[in-house]
């Protein structure tokens, strides 16, 4: 490029940075997203092909770097740090690390700042959080080989929809009939990656709390009439948010949370919340609630599925009473790389679908229910609450 043209250059990026530190959350993302289809626009074929066919080189690298803690070292070093120095630290011979190092600076996880010498970027910082790392791990070792398995897999079955949890290509690849997480308990080190990935999974995002006017919506209780019946809903971390956001005093307006047995026995203990086991595929034992709450269950599920679900609470609903679905909504149109790639994992490994706005509609009108409002309180995953009454 010319001078003047390495000027202009500049010029623009500098104010693309000025406009993004401005930018909120969407407005960040958009950038991003421009920026990524500008370069997929300007990219030759060459550029185009290489960029697509070493994809599956990346993470078993950011993996390696993670096992040689080359993250973490130089994220720690107020330094740049030669090939030689981290030689020493991490044991790898200087040439093989060399190697490795420059490309890991070529898809910018580290930063290259002079010949054989390394230092840490944005992205070595975000690489060094132990639930972020956990993903990489995850994604490589437990859902790496179902990725691998997925063509032959929807080859196999005629590109019919996964729908068997048993059967999803997370079987195929680890030659197990066990659904993903009863298998992953006979992996402990995977099992330990997944969890602690979880706990990163939604790390700075907003929490449903934060855009659904839940005060509001539980006003005008009845004196014994249970308020939050949180269906399914695992250890409890929802129902003990609600109550710390949202203290309620009424003895009568139980919070309730609902699971199976040997779920409910690693729930978080709080005196405001009742524990009752309940398998959802049967009918709902708590009737009249104010708000039935669901939180990733319904996209745990093919649509026949779902439906008995949502009809077991449709059958208990009083006339005030709302159901709240908390699962992502996928716009009908253009959805954001973070939930296609979300939705693709569900189906591989756990048979699961992520829906979109019209296939929302369409499967709650089938349990006879209608939506009132849908509040998205996520970005680019758009989580969202689906706000239902009876139709
Ligand atoms: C993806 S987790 C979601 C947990 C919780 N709602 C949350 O968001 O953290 C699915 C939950 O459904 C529960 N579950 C699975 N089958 C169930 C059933 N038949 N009846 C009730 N709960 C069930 C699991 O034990 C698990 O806690």
């Amino acid at each position: 490029m010319k001078p003047e043209g390495q000027d202009k250059m500049e010029s623009l990026l500098t104010q693309i940075k000025t406009l993004a530190a401005s930018a909120d959350d969407a407005g960040r993302k958009k950038i991003i997203q421009s920026l990524q289809e500008l370069c997929y626009e300007i990219e030759m074929p060459q550029d185009s092909m290489q960029r697509i066919i070493y994809l599956n080189l990346q993470l078993p690298l950011i993996r390696i770097g993670l096992d040689l803690k080359l993250f973490d070292i130089l994220g720690e070093s107020k330094d740049p740090m030669t090939v030689d120095q981290l030689a020493v630290k991490t044991g790898a011979a200087p040439t093989l690390l060399g190697r490795i190092l420059r490309y890991l600076a070529s898809i910018g996880t580290i930063k290259e700042t002079a010949k054989d010498t390394f230092a840490a970027n944005n992205t070595t910082q975000t690489l060094t959080i132990p639930g972020v790392q956990s993903g990489v791990y995850h994604n490589f070792d437990s859902l790496g080989p179902a990725f691998q398995a997925l063509p032959d897999f929807l080859a196999e079955t005629n590109y019919q929809d996964i729908t068997d949890v048993t059967n999803t290509p997370l079987q195929k690849a680890w030659n197990t009939h066990l659904p993903a997480f009863l298998w992953m308990q006979t992996k402990p080190a995977n099992h330990a990656h997944f969890n602690r990935f979880m706990t990163a999974h939604h790390m700075g995002m907003p929490v449903w709390l934060d855009v659904y006017p839940i005060e509001e919506k539980i006003q005008n209780l009845g004196g014994d009439q249970p308020v939050f019946v949180d269906v399914g809903g695992g250890v409890g971390h929802q129902s003990v948010l609600l109550r710390e956001r949202l203290p309620l005093t009424r003895v009568g307006n139980k919070v309730i949370l609902q699971d199976l047995p040997a779920t409910l026995q690693h729930a978080i203990q709080h005196d405001g919340v009742e524990r009752v086991a309940h398998d959802f595929f049967q009918p709902q034992v708590v009737k009249g609630a104010r708000i039935y709450y669901m939180r990733n269950i319904i996209h745990d599920y093919p649509d026949e599925k779902a439906v008995i679900i949502l009809k077991n609470i449709a059958a208990v609903l009083g006339p005030d009473s709302l159901v709240l679905i908390d699962d992502m909504v996928l716009p009908n149109l253009n959805v954001h790389l973070h939930a296609t790639q979300l939705d693709m994992t569900m189906m591989t490994s756990l048979a699961a679908m992520e829906r979109t706005t019209d296939q929302w509609h369409a499967l709650i009108e089938k349990a006879d229910l209608k939506i009132n409002r849908i509040y998205s309180y996520t970005t680019s995953l758009r989580d969202s609450i689906i706000e239902c009454a009876l139709a």
